[in-house]
């Protein structure tokens, strides 16, 4: 596993990075209820002795936060731990202060942090900073309670936004995968020019890009069914599983310093790890993938997906 510098020696992320909102609460295409909590602990105790030193968590995650807190109250790891932080929108600024505080004493609580390493301001679009919210920061990073600030986004706009302040964020967590693209071309060089780190999640699309097979999809759904039905075939070309290829296809992307996977079984992560450690992919499959178009861009945010099919 490779690993970058986070905190002046003090601390490395991994190259690789667990996401654990489907450990806290029904997640995902089949909205599946967690594992055990045993398995939890497990999966999350695997993740960290294969050197997997980043835990994407957030207080909006269900039981996510106490399970990470467990886990990590039992090994000798001391993962980088990311959670997240749910906004109010500015008018409700007088009582951002509060609602802060009852969010990060909870985090700290459950995952046994005095100081959080890292809080990301969950689920951002567009524009989102106003100067109540940079003041609510500082207060908490003042207090102790937060070591670095960062921001989990939707679409550009939002992480393009962020880059303007450097000095507040850290790190910025988008969606990106071999169907969704758009990040690489001007936000990833712009944030390594900023000095802001560049953490991606989504990189098997909820599972539609893992899944060996393609599920039927509704018809409002088709322009994501045929694309990810080509990149299936690439996969088969070359002789991979879909999933490898997902995960080849980013986790070696320029500009990338953490990618997330989640997962829910213990054998997933193991192939996830040898996906990795197989290594970057072939140019010219790196080439098949970026020809690959989709026509209703939308649809590569799950959050505009039907609810049920
Ligand atoms: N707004 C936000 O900040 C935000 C939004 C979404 C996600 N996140 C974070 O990002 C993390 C990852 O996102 P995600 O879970 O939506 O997406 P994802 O990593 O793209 O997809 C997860 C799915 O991939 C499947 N999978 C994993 N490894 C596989 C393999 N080797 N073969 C086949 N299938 C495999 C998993 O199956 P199983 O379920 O069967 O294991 C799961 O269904 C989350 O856990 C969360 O921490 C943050």
């Amino acid at each position: 596993m490779k690993y970058s510098d986070w905190d002046k020696g003090r601390a490395e992320f991994s190259q690789l990075g667990l996401g654990t909102v489907a450990l806290g609460m029904p997640y995902g295409l089949d909205n599946a209820p967690p594992p055990c909590d045993a398995d939890c602990i497990a999966l999350i105790h695997r993740a960290m002795e294969a050197g997997i030193h980043y835990i994407d968590t957030a207080s909006a995650y269900g039981r996510s936060e106490e399970l990470v807190g467990k886990a990590c109250a039992s090994t000798p790891f001391e993962p980088v731990v990311c959670t997240k932080i749910t906004v109010l929108p500015e008018g409700d600024a007088p009582s951002l202060i509060p609602n802060f505080k009852k969010q990060l004493e909870q985090s700290r609580h459950l995952l046994g942090f005095d100081t959080l390493p890292l809080v990301k301001l969950h689920s951002q679009q567009g524009a989102f900073t106003f100067p109540a919210l940079f003041e609510a920061m500082i207060h908490f990073s003042e207090l102790g309670w937060v070591d670095r600030w960062g921001a989990s986004t939707y679409g550009l706009a939002a992480p393009l936004h962020a880059l303007s302040f450097p000095d507040v964020f850290a790190a910025l967590q988008v969606p990106y995968n071999a169907l969704d693209r758009s990040a690489a071309s001007d936000l990833f060089p712009q944030a390594k020019e900023a000095g802001i780190d560049i953490v991606v999640r989504s990189i098997f699309l909820q599972g539609l890009l893992s899944e060996p097979v393609n599920r039927r999809l509704p018809p409002t759904m088709s322009p994501l069914a045929n694309a990810l039905s080509i990149f299936k075939g690439t996969a088969a070309d070359a002789g991979l599983s879909p999933a490898e290829l997902a995960l080849r296809y980013v986790a070696y992307q320029e500009g990338i310093r953490v990618t997330l996977f989640g997962s829910t079984l213990i054998e997933e992560l193991e192939q996830n790890l040898r996906f990795y450690e197989a290594g970057p992919l072939p140019a010219d499959l790196v080439e098949l993938i970026q020809n690959i178009e989709i026509a209703d861009r939308d649809l590569l945010n799950p959050g505009n997906w039907p609810p049920h099919y």
